[in-house]
């Protein structure tokens, strides 16, 4: 991949990059238009699959994380990507001749609340893997999902701060027509719990509607909808917060502009969402 990606250097082509975990649906496929559009006709568009296992917890769902290559590599084709990279966990993390792999990227501050409260190791593997993927793929431009919003800013933030010379792009969250984010994880979801998981687009929705009369208190938004989101019976929340967008600080006071995310389990899956109230 590096040989390649050096040799379209050395071509003046410009290089876009696409970093998923696979089992591709159309929030993948819309970050692959907006990354051919950066490329260019004549420029370069890399997808790369790889379900990352140090960006999951113990617990959590890495044996299970859904997969069909045969089918993403066809989606992939029929979108013109030119290089669909997928490298193996031998690759990634290899065991070398000075003992097992043990380089990590740390981002310290967006990186702790809300995603990083619940999954208190799961920023340190993404900035990792997506540090190791800039190095291999050497892009220009790299598309990340604003359905993932912390993980963009913190990728963001680890740009900045490590010199590395790739723009971010950051593309809005395609969703079903219901409102529900569309995710891998989706597919995790019995036909119940697929029913009841509107609630998390309806739940920002309603925040939105709130602010529009006026500020309001974030802890008094907060208990609104936390009993709003209880009221379904399959819905466990993780966390709501209201955080100011540029630096994940959160709010005393929740007006139009604030940035809602939310995580809320259904069974064993855990699903999330964010948007501009
Ligand atoms: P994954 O969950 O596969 O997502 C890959 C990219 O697609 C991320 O940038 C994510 O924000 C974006 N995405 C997911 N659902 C989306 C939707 N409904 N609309 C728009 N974009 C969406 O995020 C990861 O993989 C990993 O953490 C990764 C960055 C690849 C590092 O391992």
């Amino acid at each position: 991949m590096q040989r390649r990606a050096r040799a379209w250097r050395g071509e003046n082509l410009r290089v876009a990059f696409v970093p998923t975990m696979g089992y591709l649906h159309a929030g993948h496929l819309s970050l692959v238009r907006r990354a051919r559009q950066r490329a260019g006709a004549a420029g370069r568009v890399v997808v790369s699959i790889y379900v990352n296992p140090t960006q999951f917890g113990p617990n959590e769902d890495l044996s299970r994380y859904p997969r069909d290559f045969a089918r993403d590599s066809r989606l992939c084709r029929a979108a013109g990507v030119d290089v669909l990279f997928a490298p193996a966990d031998g690759e990634m993390y290899p065991a070398g001749e000075a003992g097992p792999y043990s380089t990590y990227v740390v981002e310290e501050t967006l990186s702790r609340g809300m995603e990083g409260s619940s999954r208190p190791t799961h920023f340190r593997g993404v900035t990792t893997v997506v540090a190791k993927l800039f190095n291999l793929v050497l892009p220009d431009v790299a598309v990340f999902g604003a359905k993932d919003f912390q993980q963009a800013s913190v990728i963001r933030k680890m740009v900045r701060d490590l010199n590395f010379p790739v723009r971010v792009e950051v593309a809005p969250t395609h969703r079903e027509a219901d409102g529900l984010a569309m995710s891998s994880r989706n597919k995790y979801l019995t036909p119940e719990q697929r029913a009841q998981a509107v609630v998390l687009s309806q739940a920002w929705r309603r925040a939105r509607e709130i602010v529009a009369q006026g500020a309001v208190p974030v802890p008094v938004l907060q208990a609104e909808l936390a009993d709003f989101i209880a009221a379904r019976p399959g819905a466990r929340l993780d966390y709501i917060e209201i955080f100011d967008p540029e630096t994940l600080a959160p709010l005393a006071q929740a007006a139009p502009g604030a940035r809602l995310a939310l995580a809320v389990f259904f069974g064993k899956t855990r699903l999330i969402d964010n948007e501009t109230i």
